[in-house]
């Protein structure tokens, strides 16, 4: 008996050798963890509960048969993050460089249908070479068994791609199709074809880092939703985001103890808005003095600025922020910034996370680059995740909200539930200045008479009581009570009901 539990410790101990000691130093002189001590930082301390530990690969060419690791390069199973339970895979560069073979695939497939049925959030660690060379095309059926679950997956339970290494052609695909992706900086980068193919084709010359890195694809390409400095700083930051979600659509996200008074009075919101109605501010202040104890949790922050996504939690449940930002083009709509808040509102609302708007908008961006660009089918992805969203949705107007904008952020056409403004508040048609000289074009020449029209004009419309006149405004509200107000706006809407009519799918302007 003792014998047969020996072989066991003994096995166990050889598959958590992976690749070997060579390989494991190589993995950490390049600043990178081993796939165990990944899941181990991600998880609970003792809650790693492995499947699979001994499944090997049936590959037979190349000599493949002599050299069969137990776990071929990715450790799968379930944990907890903070009490609440994950499934998790891990991807073992130290074993043929992590990458996917048929078995590597089923071990991942296995705990997504387990994820699934369970509904538990799936965290993927990416750290592999593509797909194992040896197996060819029994390697890409792997990889579109793991895409098809991760498009059954999403909206069902919660998907999070962490990016520690390479991730290069068609495997990109995978995380791609994820709810979010976060990579390390300087090591991991993510392409569809690397430098070698891009300077063949194109004749640019291009780093695998300028191409793919965590820099570009928080930046540039907006693939990425976060870039962090080390593996130890992106685990961390994922721990703290699943603390955010629900575990997955069966369930409400969860409720955290908090300390912060829900009618906590803020004196200096009653200034936050310039005297000047063309001076910036910083609109990441006022989410910062609403949430409990200042903690937000920004998504996509160094891409399209101009518009902030993120989580924060009002009375200890979580809610989804979209906010324009002043401070950036003006907090105006343009492709990138609608894209970024479109895929965020629809996560939210697949999830049920209820959706703070806060809306300074002058409109949409002008120019060619913009309408050749589609800023049309672009914008109305922005309109659309909002009209279709049922989640709550409450909305506080603090200064601008022109035009067509007006409508996109989370208005009551758009069945906002709560549609408060400040004082501050100018909903309008567009500003004072175009409109005059539009309607009183007669008038240009004379500059007086265009001042007392912008004037007349601002007196009647650059204002929130037209709006309010109309019910489009549910109250006009003080700046300084904005916490209480939203607090308690949402804590009316905990059982809120609201089913779009039945279909298919919708057909959201991809
Ligand atoms: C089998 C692989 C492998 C792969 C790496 N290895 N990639 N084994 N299949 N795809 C093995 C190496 O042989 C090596 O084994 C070990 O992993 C580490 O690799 P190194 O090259 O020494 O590491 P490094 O210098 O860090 O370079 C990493 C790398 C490079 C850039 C990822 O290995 C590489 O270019 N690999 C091939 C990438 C590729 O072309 N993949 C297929 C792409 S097509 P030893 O025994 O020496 O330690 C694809 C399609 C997916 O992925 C389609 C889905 C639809």
């Amino acid at each position: 008996m003792d014998d047969i539990l020996q072989v066991l410790q003994d096995r166990r101990a050889e598959a958590r050798k992976g690749g070997g000691e060579r390989r494991i130093a190589a993995q950490h002189s390049k600043g990178k963890l081993t796939a165990r001590e990944r899941v181990d930082l991600l998880l609970d301390e003792g809650s790693f509960e492995e499947f699979d530990t001994f499944k090997a690969h049936r590959c037979t060419d190349f000599g493949m048969e002599k050299d069969r690791p137990a776990g071929d390069g990715v450790i799968t199973g379930w944990g907890t993050i903070n009490g609440r339970m994950v499934y998790v895979f891990s991807q073992d560069f130290t074993v043929f460089g992590g990458s996917l073979s048929e078995t590597h695939a089923e071990k991942i497939c296995k705990i997504m249908d387990m994820a699934m049925q369970n509904g538990a959030p799936v965290i993927g660690i990416n750290d592999s070479g593509g797909a194992r060379i040896q197996e060819g095309v029994a390697s890409l059926a792997g990889y579109a068994e793991v895409f098809q679950r991760n498009i059954m997956a999403s909206g069902v339970v919660p998907q999070i791609s962490v990016i520690m290494g390479p991730c290069a052609g068609g495997a990109v695909y995978s995380p791609a199709m994820t709810d979010f992706i976060f990579m390390v900086k300087d090591s991991s980068y993510m392409f569809v074809t690397g430098p070698d193919v891009v300077k063949t084709v194109t004749n640019e010359q291009v780093t695998a880092e300028e191409l793919g890195g965590a820099s570009t694809h928080t930046r540039k390409s907006s693939v990425a939703d976060g870039a962090f400095e080390n593996d130890v700083e992106a685990l961390a930051e994922v721990r703290r985001l699943v603390d955010f979600l629900p575990l997955s659509n069966r369930e409400k996200p969860p409720v955290r103890p908090f300390f912060d008074e829900p009618g906590r009075v803020e004196q200096s919101l009653d200034t936050l808005i310039p005297d000047n109605a063309n001076s910036p501010y910083d609109m990441k202040e006022l989410i910062l003095k609403l949430a409990d104890e200042g903690d937000f949790y920004e998504i996509q922050e160094d891409f399209a600025k101009n518009i902030i996504t993120g989580f924060v939690r009002l009375e200890g449940q979580t809610v989804g922020v979209v906010a324009n930002q002043p401070m950036v083009l003006a907090g105006c709509l343009d492709i990138d910034s609608s894209r970024k808040a479109a895929r965020f509102v629809r996560f939210c609302d697949c999830f049920e996370i209820p959706i703070l708007t806060l809306v300074d908008v002058p409109g949409f961006l002008p120019g060619t680059s913009q309408e050749y660009g589609g800023v049309i089918k672009h914008g109305a992805k922005l309109l659309f995740a909002y009209g279709e969203a049922t989640v709550p949705k409450v909305t506080v107007i603090t200064r601008k909200a022109y035009g067509g904008a007006y409508d996109v952020m989370a208005s009551k056409h758009l069945r906002g539930d709560f549609n408060y403004a400040w004082p501050t508040a100018e909903i309008a048609v567009m500003g004072a200045k175009g409109a005059t000289e539009i309607i009183h074009r007669a008038d240009l020449g004379d500059a007086d008479k265009i001042a007392a029209h912008t004037k007349d004009y601002e007196d009647r419309f650059a204002n929130p009581f037209v709006a309010a006149e109309r019910g489009f405004i549910d109250e006009v509200i003080m700046p300084r009570n904005t916490r209480m107000r939203v607090s308690r706006a949402f804590a009316s809407l905990r059982n809120k009901k609201l089913t779009n009519p039945w279909k298919k799918h919708d057909n959201i302007p991809l």
